[in-house]
Formats: structure tokens, sequence, C-alpha cells
């Protein structure tokens, strides 16, 4: 007679469709719950989710706060598949003993990459001169006629939010050879002031003095509406806008007003307040670049981001320290 013994693997979420060979791989270690329909889960149903589990894999849509933990008895991890952690309310998280992870460092050149492609895609009017050219109106080219940009080059970027990726931007920049100019919580080391050959200068300096202003800064209830009515006012009516960091760090309606009145030159956002929802008031505009939130997104670097998050959640389980784990404080070595 065999005795079958009966092994039972911990349960983890998968709560967003993830790469076929990541969720394979997943499966030989885990019992995966997993969810490659990609239906973002309802609160309710994403509390009911991590019910059962013990390690879970997220992403910007799924908040998780102490009504979603609130029957996670078993949870040791949630770990998010992006840089930016605004979904997660660490205090809560925390309290719930639950470790909490992100994506650094994989993704920052692809992320600056972006950020200046929406930058010079804003600037030469690219999206602009091709609904142009596909509407027939090339045969009315001109010296003056067709869309005329604002140059790049030997021009002056402000960067606000001087992290990883602000600093990619910054270093891009100077290929272009621009004077660069930042603003940041902190001022960065000298060295690195120095490799960026950036000078920190006051929010509103900078919003007096740049020609293109790219955001990069995290989310936090602070950094709400960094740019809002206001701000604009400041910017010389040439400029650019750029915005890769998060939704509601521009106040979106008066954005939407201040381009319409001509107060700045252009945007481009990747980002936007409640996205996937777009203001109906930046959709009626032509001097705008709208992308959606796609700054991170080439195959290497989605691979990267999950295989990182994979990592994180395998540590936590092994009871290992996570390679990125973002409540460090309460979780002593
Ligand atoms: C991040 O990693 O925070 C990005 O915004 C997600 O693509």
């Amino acid at each position: 007679m065999t005795t079958q013994i009966k092994t039972s693997k911990p349960k983890i979420l998968v709560a967003r469709a993830i790469f076929p060979e990541a969720l394979a791989k997943l499966e030989e270690s885990f019992e995966v719950r997993s969810n490659q329909e990609d239906q973002i889960f309802t609160p309710a149903e994403l509390k009911k989710e991590l019910s059962s589990v013990v390690g879970a894999l997220v992403t910007g849509s799924e908040r998780i706060d102490a009504e979603a933990l609130s029957e996670a008895p078993n949870l040791k991890i949630v770990a998010n598949i992006a840089v930016g952690y605004n979904n997660f309310d660490i205090p809560s998280i925390s309290a719930a003993g639950v470790m909490a992870t992100n994506t650094p460092d994989v993704l920052t050149d692809t992320t600056a990459d972006f950020g200046f492609a929406l930058l010079m895609a804003t600037a030469r009017r690219i999206t602009e001169s091709e609904h142009w050219l596909r509407a027939g109106k090339w045969d009315k080219w001109s010296i003056v006629s067709n869309p005329l940009g604002m140059d790049v080059h030997h021009t002056t970027i402000g960067i606000i939010g001087m992290g990883r990726i602000g600093q990619g931007i910054a270093k891009r920049a100077l290929g272009f050879e621009m004077k660069v100019i930042y603003h940041n919580r902190s001022r960065l080391s000298e060295a690195d002031e120095k490799a960026c050959k950036a000078t920190y200068v006051s929010k509103e300096d900078l919003l007096r003095n740049a020609d293109h202003v790219v955001l990069v800064l995290p989310y936090t209830a602070e950094n709400h509406h960094t740019i809002g009515a206001k701000e604009i006012d400041l910017m010389k009516p040439t400029a650019t806008l750029i915005n890769i960091a998060r939704g509601g760090i521009v106040d979106d309606l008066a954005l939407a007003e201040a381009l319409k009145a001509g107060k700045i030159f252009a945007a481009g956002l990747d980002v936007f307040e409640g996205e996937p929802k777009v203001n109906p008031e930046l959709l009626k505009l032509s001097n705008i670049v709208l992308a959606p939130h796609i700054a991170s997104s080439t195959e290497k670097t989605r691979r990267a981001m999950g295989d990182l998050a994979i990592q994180n959640l395998r540590a936590a389980l092994d009871n290992k320290r996570p390679p990125s784990l973002i409540n460090a404080e309460v979780f002593k070595e």
C-alpha cells in the first residue's frame, strides 16, 4: 500500500495579469489565485481575496488600506509591481504587520527615456502634427502655417522631484545642452548635483525660469495639486508642462483652462486625476500630448518589475528581508 503525502502550498494572490512564464513559475511553489482575465477587483472583492492568502502581488489599481486588510490575518506581504506606492496606506499596512514592497531601480532608465520622449513630443507638437497630416492638411504646407513647436536644445529644463528618475531625465537633458534646474523636498548631495549639472532652486523660481517643467515627484497628501492655476500663472507662456509622476499632482481642470487660454504653450501627460478616466476638458485640446500611464512600459522593464516584485514576495514568505522593503523600520533586521 502506498501512502500519499499531501503537500499544501502556500496560497498567494496575483491581483492583475502578469506574464504567463512568471505565473507558471509561481505555480511551482504556490497555490496561486490569479487574475489573468485582468478584471480589476472592487474593494470588497479585493478584501475577500486577501482574506485567504499569505502574500499578494498587486499594482496601482489595488488600494491596500485598513479595510482591505481587515480580514487577512495570515497576510505577510503586499508586493507592488510599481515603484510608486500611493495605492498603499503604509501606516495601516504596518499596523497589520504586513510587509510592503515596490520595484525601484529596474524602471529608472525606461521611465526617464519616456519622460524625455514626452517632453520632445509636447514641445515639437508631434502627435498634433500627425493628426494634421492624417487630416489631409499637408498640401496646405507653408513656412508659417504648419505646426510650429518650441525648441528643446539649449533651453532650461526644470525638474520637480529629483529622485532616481528625475536625475535620469537631467542626464538626458545634458545631451541636449540644456540648463538643468531642479526643486526637491531635500537638496541633492554636491556629487549628485555635479553629475547632473543641476542647480537647486525654489519651486517658484523653477516655474518662472524653466522652458520645460517636468514633474517626477511621488504623490502624497502634501504634493496634491503641486501645480494648479497659481503655479501655472508663474510659468512662461512659451513653456511646456510634463507630468510623468502621478495624477493628482496637477490640478487637471486648472491645466485644461490654462491651456485653453494659452497661458502655457503645451502639456504632456502620462498620468491623470482619477485615471483611467481623463478629464473631458483635456480631451478637447490640441496643445496636449496624452498617454495612458506608459512611462515604464517596455516589455523588458515590465518583466523586470514583475521579477523584482516576485523576488520580494518570495523573500518575505521565506522569512527573509525583501530587497525593496518600504516599511523597513517596522521589520528590523
Ligand atoms: C510606477 O512604477 O510607479 C509606474 O508609474 C507604474 O507604471
